[in-house]
């Protein structure tokens, strides 16, 4: 089972909180295809995983874009390219000649992207400080 830990940090509670939950999500779509889940419920975990990091993504680019961090369109292109990936991955398993267990292959790829991706570029967030809401904005 692989956990989030310290080296995942990017100074954010919120962006850390939601890579928690990333995490957990994932060891819970390899708990299912472990215990013999059927199509169906792995389906189900896929698109509740779809639209939480689609959701997460969102939420992470908007912060990076406010604290002007210089890795928002690297960020931006690897979740593009993840959320293609995503969206690649549950057509195949909507089709019914793909054996579930494929998705062990996609939740090792994940975690995998999940982790470098966290490192390389979330984690540039740590530099990067808020210029203040804009209702303090002084023009
Ligand atoms: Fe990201």
């Amino acid at each position: 089972m692989t956990t989030w830990n310290e080296r995942f940090e990017t100074g954010h509670a919120q962006i850390d909180a939601e890579h928690r939950e990333f995490f957990r999500q994932l060891n819970a779509l390899k708990g299912a295809v472990e215990s013999g889940a059927g199509r169906e419920r792995v389906v189900d975990l896929i698109t509740i995983l779809q639209t939480y990091v689609l959701g997460h993504f969102a939420r992470e680019e908007a912060h990076m874009a406010r604290v002007d961090c210089p890795a928002l369109q690297a960020n931006c292109a690897a979740h593009r390219d993840f959320a293609l990936k995503l969206e690649h991955w549950l057509e195949l398993l909507t089709m019914s000649g793909t054996p579930v267990s494929m998705l062990l292959d996609v939740h090792r790829e994940s975690i995998g992207w999940i982790e470098a991706h966290i490192i390389n570029i979330d984690c540039r967030l740590r530099g990067c400080v808020s210029k203040g809401s804009p209702h303090e904005a002084g023009g």
